[in-house]
């Protein structure tokens, strides 16, 4: 989809962080039958984990505080919980670093979007009291490319101190997102999306709890974009 003659390198953003540790980078793909849209969605919105991935990456999100901050280049959505319970998939490598430590931690997560369909997510996790700026990270990012009118190219990666910490991470860490989003994420999505039958999205008069300001703002956003590449054309 989309005309290549428009493409421009000068729009795409800097993701240098993934050249930074190359022994602990990981890729996956997935081909999701959803709208692109749907997908960055889902991702800004980082309070899913906790009802769709109750038994992997979720339990850490839905009571932390959010700030929602934007630029003329993108919209960045930041999450700080404390003195959480970490889920078992954190638990074990977090406990493999911190190994005399209690099963209750710190997050400090930012996702930050860039147009039109890219997203960089910094995961912080670390002991009770680091929140501002947790020991142990986690950088991914999420590019979404529209293949049809209703399935998308997933593209994502990983660099992460758990990892780096043990190598043998990487296949645990990158298999076990891949089936996540593979048995969790994509038929959620492909229900929205089926659910939605091809209505706008404004005109279904969506009810935005707190939560969506990034979401809608990053809709609002990439809507106006469409649009003046329509006029432009
Ligand atoms: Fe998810």
């Amino acid at each position: 989809m989309g005309d290549r003659d428009k493409a421009n390198p000068e729009l795409i953003p800097d993701l240098g962080f993934i050249d930074e540790k190359p022994e602990a980078f990981g890729t996956g793909y997935l081909n999701i039958p959803a709208d692109y849209r749907l997908m960055v969605e889902n991702i800004l919105d980082l309070s899913h984990t906790d009802y769709l991935h109750p038994d992997t990456l979720g339990g850490v999100i839905t009571g932390a505080k959010t700030i929602v901050t934007e630029d003329e280049d993108s919209v960045s959505i930041q999450w700080k919980s404390e003195s959480q319970d970490l889920p078992p998939t954190l638990l074990a490598p977090y406990q493999a670093i911190y190994p005399n430590n209690d099963p209750v931690g710190d997050l400090n997560a930012i996702v930050r979007w860039y147009p039109p369909s890219i997203l960089a997510q910094d995961t912080g996790f670390g002991p009770p009291g680091t929140v501002e700026d947790p020991p142990i990270k986690g950088l991914m990012t999420h590019i979404f490319t529209p293949e049809s009118e209703g399935t998308t190219h997933y593209f994502y990666s990983v660099v992460d101190d758990f990892i780096a910490a043990d190598p043998s991470m990487k296949e645990v860490i990158i298999g076990g997102l891949g089936a996540v989003f593979a048995t969790e994420d994509s038929p959620m999505l492909a229900g929205q999306y089926e659910r939605m039958n091809g209505r706008d999205f404004w005109d279904m008069k969506p009810v935005l709890l707190s939560l969506d300001r990034a979401p809608a703002k990053v809709r609002r956003r990439i809507d106006e974009l469409v649009k003046a590449e329509a006029v432009s054309a």
